[in-house]
């Protein structure tokens, strides 16, 4: 049994993460999901703690439980830390090290893999600054970029570049991690 940590962006992909981690659990894994506060506007925090059998952790104050971090403990106990979906905001923190969330926070206290599944609008993702962001993303140790989608319809009404992958390669990613 593997330790996935599940983090959670505000994009309309975010529902799928729901699904991920349901998947995950029935295959034996524990999971903890790591919102965003900008993605419980698209997902509840209720689904996803039923889901993964495990409190959803978001603002600093969901971690008071106990006197250690909980982002701080859980980037501890990761054997992967799959963003699902990834926003451009969160990316870009990423890529430069902000960590105004509990999500940004466990990032940059992780040192398990990182696998980054984006999903936005196409003229968010072909934008040279969330480009920049994906490269140097890419370019760091134990990371990647899975996705997003080449073409499909996009949840703005676009037709194009930056729909999530599907549920079933985000789990096949994420089990290959666990055991390449
Ligand atoms: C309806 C709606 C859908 C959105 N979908 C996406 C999306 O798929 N990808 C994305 O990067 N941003 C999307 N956004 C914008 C993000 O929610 C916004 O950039 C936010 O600051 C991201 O915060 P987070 O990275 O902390 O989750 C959407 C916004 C709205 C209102």
């Amino acid at each position: 049994m593997a330790t996935v940590i599940l983090g959670v962006c505000g994009s309309i992909a975010a529902y799928k993460a729901a699904d991920v981690a349901s998947r995950l659990v029935k295959l034996g894994h524990e999971v903890h999901c790591v919102c965003t506060p900008t993605a419980l506007q698209f997902v509840t925090p209720l689904t996803l703690m039923t889901l993964s059998r495990n409190p959803v952790i978001t603002t600093f104050e969901d971690e008071t439980g106990s006197w250690v971090p909980v982002h701080i403990d859980l980037a501890q106990k990761a054997d992967v830390l799959a963003i699902v979906p990834a926003s451009a905001n969160t990316m870009a923190c990423m890529a430069q090290g902000f960590a105004p969330n509990a999500l940004t926070s466990l990032y940059l206290a992780n040192r398990a893999p990182v696998l980054i599944f984006p999903a936005m609008n196409g003229n968010m993702w072909t934008h040279p600054a969330t480009q920049k962001n994906a490269a140097i993303l890419a370019a760091r140790e134990h990371h990647r970029i899975v996705g997003p989608e080449d073409s499909g319809m996009l949840a703005c009404g676009a037709e194009g570049q930056g729909r999530l992958v599907s549920v079933d390669v985000i789990v096949e990613e994420i089990l290959h991690t666990l055991t390449p």
